[in-house]
C-alpha cells in the first residue's frame, strides 16, 4: 500500500445520557474531514466510541438499578443508531469496556510502574464527579469546577500516580518543535500558560469504586477514567490486536477535540506517549462549542437539542451542512432553528436546488431530457469552466488547512455563478430559435458538467445528496469521490438522459403565528383569515407590459414600463432569474395597484405583479391575456 495514511478521532462520548447537538457537531466535523482525506486519495483510518468507565456511569447505572455494562449497552446503541443516520463514516467503534482495551490500559500502567513513572502515594483532593477531574484549589472557579462550574467534593485515598512533573521539561521541548501541535494557536497559548504554572503529578487511580480497569497487580484500585479514555486512540489502532494495522496507523495524525479537554489530550496524553517512548500524535484541534440561542445547552435549562429529532424533520445533509457552514471551527457557534432553516431555504433550497432543478427542468423541455454536448465555447463558457477550476483548488487548500466553512464558501460561490450563467445565458430564449440549438446544447452541456463537478465537491459535507444529484442527472455515482476525479470539463459526453426526481432539498416553510384559527388544508401554511372588506382594500389590475429591463448590478430584478388605463407606470419586480426581460413585452400582467410606492436599487416602483412560484422555484406570472389595462381582478 502505498496511500499516504490518516488516522482521525474523535472524543470517545459519555454513554451517561442521550448525545444532544453539541456531539453531533464534534462527530459531524471529524466525519468531513475523515471523508475530505478519503476524497484527496488517502487512506483513513477514523475511530470513534464511548468511554464507559467511571463513577459516574456506575451511580446512574445503580440510579436504573441495572449493571453499568447493561446500562452503556441500551446508549450504545443509540450513538450508533445517531451516527447511521448522520451519515458518519467510522471505521471503528471502541468500547472501553472491550478487552482490547482492558489490555492496552494494564499494559501501559504495569510499563509506567515498572518504570517508576507510577507510584503509590496517598491523595487528598478536590474531585468535580461530573468531569472525573481531580482540582487544586487555586484551579477552583468560585470554589467550583473550573470546567462545569459544579460543585467539587474533598476526597482523601491511597492512589497511584503518574510522575507527569517530570515530564514539564520534555514537553516543553516537543510544543516549541512541534509550534502545529496543538491547535487553534489560542488553545496552544493557553496550554503553555497551564504548564507554565506548574504540573503536578496525577492521580491515576480511585480505589472508591469500580466500574473499570483494575490496576494489574493491585486490584482493589481501578484505573482513572481519563487514562484509560485517552488509550481508546492507540488500541483502537490495533496496537495488540493487529501489529501490521497498528504500525500503519500509528500514530494518529489527528485527534479532534471540544475545547474543555485539550489539557487532557495535549497535556496528559502526549505526555503518558513520552513516558512509554510511543510516537505522538501528529495534532490536537480543540473545537468550539455549539450554545443554543446564545446559552449553554443543560438539561436543567431545557434547551438540550436532540439531533435524531432535527434529522427527521430536515434530513441529515441539512444539519450536517448548517453545522459545517455556521461554526468557524475553533470557535463557538451558534444554533437556533431560525438559522437552520435560513440556511436550508437559502444555501440548500435556492442556490444548490435551484441550479440542480432549473438546469435538469430546461434539459427536460428543451432537449427531451437529453444532454447534449452542443458546439464550441464562447468566452463566458471559458470563464466558467475556470472558475470550476480554481474553486476546486481552493477548496483543497482550504480543506488541508481545516477552513471547512471557508470551503464550503467557495463551493457555493461556484454554484451562485452557475445560477448567474444561467440569467446571463437565457437558455428558454435560445430555445425559441431553432439556428441557436448548438448554442442551447452547449450551455445546458456546461451547466450539466458545473452541477458535476459540484457534486463531487459536497460529498464530503453532504454525503446523501452528492450521488443523489449525480443520479438525477442520469450519471451513476463512483463507487468513490474522488478529488482527482472531479477535474475536467468535458466529462459527461453526449447522451446521457436525466432521470430527475424530487427537489433535493425542499423549502422550509416558517408557520405563521399560531391565530387559534381551523387548521388548513394539507400542504396549505396556516395564515389568518381576512374579511371580503380586507379583499376589497386592494386594488388588482390588468396592465400591459409596455417594456422590461434588467436592473444594473442585479440578479433578480427587472424594471417594467406598465400601461395601466392609459397611465405609464414604472414597477421593479424579482422576476429576473425566470424571465427574460423580451420575453414580458406585450404581456398582459396582474398587479397590486395600490401598493404603497418604494424606492428599490433607486427606482421608484409603483405597485408589484403577482406571480406563482413553488417549491422547487418554478415561477410563473399570473397573466390575463387581452383583457383591457386597467381592468380589475376580483
Ligand atoms: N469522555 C470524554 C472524552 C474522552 S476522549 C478520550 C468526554 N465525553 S463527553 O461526552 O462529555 O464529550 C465529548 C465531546 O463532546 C467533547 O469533545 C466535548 O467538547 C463535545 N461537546 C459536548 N458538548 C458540546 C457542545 N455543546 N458543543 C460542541 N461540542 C460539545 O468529554
Amino acid at each position: 500500500m502505498d496511500k499516504e495514511k490518516f488516522y482521525i478521532t474523535t472524543p470517545i462520548y459519555y454513554p451517561s445520557d442521550k448525545l444532544h447537538i453539541g456531539h453531533a457537531y464534534c462527530t459531524t466535523v471529524a466525519d468531513c474531514i475523515a471523508r475530505y482525506n478519503r476524497f484527496a486519495g488517502r487512506d483513513v483510518l477514523f475511530v470513534t466510541g464511548s468511554d464507559e468507565h467511571g463513577q459516574k456511569i456506575q451511580r446512574k447505572a445503580a440510579e436504573n438499578g441495572t449493571t453499568p455494562l447493561e446500562y452503556v449497552t441500551e446508549i450504545v446503541k443509540n450513538f450508533k443508531l445517531l451516527w447511521e443516520k448522520l451519515g458518519i463514516s467510522y471505521d471503528d467503534f471502541i468500547r472501553t469496556s472491550e478487552r482490547r482495551q482492558t489490555q492496552t490500559v494494564q499494559y501501559f500502567f504495569q510499563k509506567l510502574y515498572d518504570k517508576g513513572d507510577i507510584y503509590k502515594s496517598e491523595y487528598e483532593g478536590l474531585y468535580c464527579v461530573q468531569c472525573e477531574a481531580f482540582w487544586l484549589e487555586r484551579q477552583l472557579s468560585g470554589g467550583n469546577c473550573p470546567d462545569c462550574g459544579r460543585p467539587v467534593e474533598k476526597m482523601k485515598e491511597e492512589s497511584y500516580f503518574f510522575r507527569m512533573s517530570a515530564y514539564a521539561e520534555k514537553w516543553f521541548k516537543f510544543i516549541e518543535e512541534n509550534p502545529d501541535f496543538i491547535q487553534p494557536v489560542s488553545r496552544r497559548n493557553e496550554m503553555i500558560n497551564f504548564v507554565k504554572q506548574g504540573l503536578d503529578d496525577l492521580s491515576v487511580s480511585r480505589s472508591t469504586f469500580d466500574w473499570g480497569v483494575p490496576v494489574p497487580f493491585d486490584p482493589k484500585h481501578t484505573i482513572y477514567v481519563w487514562f484509560d479514555a485517552v488509550i481508546n486512540y492507540i488500541t483502537a489502532a490495533g496496537m495488540f490486536e493487529d501489529m501490521d494495522k497498528y504500525r500503519r496507523y500509528w500514530p494518529a495524525d489527528l485527534h479532534l477535540v471540544g475545547k474543555e479537554i485539550v489539557r487532557f489530550h495535549s497535556i496528559i496524553w502526549p505526555i503518558m506517549l513520552m513516558a512509554m517512548d510511543l510516537p505522538l500524535p501528529g495534532r490536537i484541534y480543540g473545537h468550539g462549542w455549539l450554545v443554543i440561542e446564545g446559552d449553554k445547552m443543560s438539561k436543567s435549562k431545557g434547551n438540550v437539542v436532540d439531533p435524531l429529532l432535527l434529522i427527521e424533520e430536515f434530513g441529515a445533509d441539512a444539519i450536517r451542512y448548517f453545522l459545517l457552514r455556521e461554526v468557524m471551527l475553533g470557535a463557538d457557534g451558534n444554533f437556533s432553528r431560525d438559522a437552520l432553516i435560513n440556511r436550508i431555504n437559502s444555501d440548500l433550497a435556492n442556490d444548490l436546488g435551484n441550479l440542480l432543478h432549473r438546469t435538469l427542468g430546461m434539459i427536460e423541455r428543451f432537449n427531451r431530457g437529453v444532454i447534449q454536448k452542443g458546439e464550441e465555447i464562447t468566452p463566458l463558457d471559458a470563464e466558467l469552466i475556470a472558475l470550476a477550476d480554481r474553486t476546486i483548488d481552493d477548496f483543497e487548500r482550504f480543506m488541508e488547512n481545516m477552513e471547512i466553512n471557508e470551503a464550503l464558501k467557495t463551493v457555493w460561490a461556484l454554484i451562485a455563478r452557475g445560477n448567474k450563467y444561467i440569467d446571463e445565458t437565457g437558455p428558454w430564449l435560445l430555445a425559441k430559435d431553432p439556428a441557436k440549438a448548438g448554442r442551447l446544447n452547449t450551455v445546458l452541456y456546461r451547466l450539466a458538467e458545473l452541477l458535476r463537478v459540484v457534486a463531487f465537491l459536497v460529498s464530503p459535507f453532504l454525503p446523501f445528496t452528492a450521488p443523489e444529484i449525480l443520479k438525477q442527472m442520469g450519471l451513476s455515482a463512483p463507487a468513490k469521490f474522488l478529488l482527482k476525479d472531479a477535474r475536467g470539463r468535458d466529462i459527461i459526453g453526449g447522451g446521457a438522459k436525466i432521470a430527475g426526481g424530487a427537489p433535493i432539498f425542499p423549502r422550509i416553510e416558517q408557520p405563521a403565528a399560531d391565530t387559534g384559527t381551523a387548521s388548513p388544508a394539507p400542504g396549505i401554511e396556516p395564515a389568518e383569515e381576512i374579511t371580503i372588506d380586507d379583499f376589497n382594500k386592494m386594488r388588482l389590475r390588468v396592465a400591459r407590459v409596455l417594456a422590461a429591463e434588467k436592473v444594473e448590478k442585479t440578479d433578480k430584478l427587472l424594471k417594467l414600463k406598465l400601461d395601466v388605463a392609459g397611465e405609464e407606470r414604472t414597477v421593479v419586480s424579482g422576476i429576473a432569474l425566470h424571465y427574460a426581460p423580451e420575453e414580458l413585452v406585450g404581456k398582459d400582467v396582474v398587479i397590486v395597484a395600490n401598493l404603497k410606492p418604494a424606492k428599490l436599487r433607486g427606482i421608484q416602483s409603483r405597485g408589484m405583479i403577482l406571480a406563482a412560484s413553488d417549491d422547487e422555484g418554478r415561477v410563473s406570472i399570473i397573466e390575463a391575456p387581452g383583457v383591457k389595462s386597467g381592468s380589475r381582478v376580483k
